[in-house]
């Protein structure tokens, strides 16, 4: 078979994850990432054009003879870049891994999703939608429920669209603030509100053709940036794969009434899904509820998730892209993986950038993976909230997370801060 070029769309810890992983292909011919980072550097060419200007990318799927597309964020899919691609007869003939602008409306819109699990009988928390003619119905609508009041700007929020509040009278003047008051723009004038769900919870990651899946690796992420998982919510602060109580017939039943019903449903509405399907779980004493639905990997989770993954990913991606996945299982590595995420201090809220960074050479039991550096003058710097991912491999999640700690100290930035208590709500956890 003639050997693949692949682009792969991104530049963050999970870009340089994938790939990594993709570079050890033994049927890539070449490999770019655009924009890529300091990291996918090592292991691919990085193109400078951002992963949503589909004209740049265009030229560059000619320029460099591209076979496959992989597209790692949400937001040139919710843009619509494979019907660009599908669309031009020029690139036609490029295969994609990421689905088209409706499907990725399972992300790009809360209402869009939850009317979806509705009409597929896909559990989820209750809820209703509301739009600023239904201010007062909205607020009426609090009232069925007990507190917390969880309320979720219907679009695109960079993960802060979704408010979880103890006060009703607080709640109501949130819903003034996103309905009237323009708080989330565009994303915050529909508002999903719904059920509050106590549980545990679990990112679930499938690979579709539309027909077809492979199952990948589960994870956990810590999406809090305090320890304890208190503060404001973050990127993701680390993850752990795999979940030791996502197994048995708790597993059985996400895929029965959850990732069956989802692909199923999609190909019932029309929906040609093809990528990534990553299901935000909560798992609410044994029963399997939808969170969210993403349209591409986790981040961090994929640094956990995709070390994991002992067969050739870039096979299996080509696949997907030609809609050929039927029979196709992957082989997984058995032991824990632990990601801790290095982060710029001050992060989420204001951070400095450009802080170089020092002792990455001395880490040798861990993957170093780079989610917001870049080269300057032959040194990497930090260029982003998320800094480094540090992925450890161990027998258990402790050992794992020992590495992971153990790399960590002998790297350094200024005001780098970490989670020193990644998985410690698995600790002892056996199912
Ligand atoms: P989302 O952007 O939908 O993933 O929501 C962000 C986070 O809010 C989730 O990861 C959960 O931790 C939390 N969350 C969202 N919806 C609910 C819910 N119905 N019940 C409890 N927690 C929720
Ligand atoms: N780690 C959560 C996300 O990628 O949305």
């Amino acid at each position: 078979m003639k050997k693949l070029r692949v682009l792969l769309l991104g530049g963050g810890g999970r870009e340089h994850a994938i790939a990594w992983k993709i570079a050890q292909s033994e049927l890539l011919d070449e490999l770019f990432v655009a924009p890529g980072n300091g990291g996918t550097q090592a292991v691919a060419t990085n193109l400078g054009f951002g992963d949503s200007d589909f004209e740049a990318m265009k030229q560059a799927l000619l320029d460099h003879d591209i076979d496959l597309v992989v597209v790692g964020p949400e937001a040139p899919l919710v843009k619509g870049i494979r019907e660009f691609i599908e669309g031009d007869a020029a690139i036609a003939h490029v295969k994609i891994v990421g689905p088209g602008k409706i499907g990725a409306q399972l992300e790009g819109s809360k209402s869009f999703s939850k009317q979806f699990m509705q009409r597929q009988g896909i559990p989820t928390a209750r809820f209703g939608e509301f739009d600023a003619a239904q201010l007062a119905d909205a607020k009426a609508f609090l009232d069925g429920f007990n507190p917390p009041y969880v309320l979720k700007a219907d679009g695109l929020a960079a993960g802060k669209g979704v408010l979880i509040i103890d006060d009703k009278e607080e709640a109501k003047r949130e819903l003034d603030e996103m309905l009237v008051g323009g708080k989330f723009g565009d994303a915050g004038a529909r508002v999903v509100i719904e059920e509050f769900l106590a549980g545990i919870e679990l990112s679930v990651f499938a690979l579709t053709d539309g027909t077809d899946y492979v199952l990948l690796p589960e994870a956990k992420d810590y999406k809090r940036i305090g320890e304890g998982d208190v503060g404001l919510n973050t990127g993701g602060m680390g993850s752990i794969s795999p979940v030791p109580f996502a197994k048995g017939a708790f597993m059985e039943k996400v895929i029965t009434k959850i990732v069956d019903p989802t692909i199923q449903g999609l190909k019932k509405e029309g929906i040609d899904y093809n990528g990534f399907l990553f299901v935000g779980l909560m798992n609410v004493d044994g029963e399997p509820f939808v969170i969210e639905y993403n349209c591409r990997m986790g981040d961090p989770e994929t640094e956990s998730v995709v070390p994991r993954i002992k067969s050739d990913l870039l096979s299996v991606l080509w696949k997907c892209g030609n809609a050929a996945l039927a029979g196709e299982e992957l082989i997984v590595d058995e032991r824990t993986a632990t990601c801790v995420m290095a982060v710029s201090g001050g992060y989420p809220e204001a951070y400095e950038k450009g802080k170089e960074i020092e002792g990455l050479s001395q880490v040798s039991d861990s993957l170093v993976f780079h989610a917001g550096t870049k080269e300057r003058d032959g040194s990497i710097v930090s260029s982003g909230g998320r800094v480094i991912a540090f992925t450890s491999f161990g027998n258990t999640m402790a050992e794992a997370l020992e590495k992971s700690y153990q790399s960590l100290s002998k790297v350094h930035f200024d005001k780098m801060y970490y989670r020193k208590d990644i998985g410690f709500d698995l600790v002892g956890s056996k199912d």
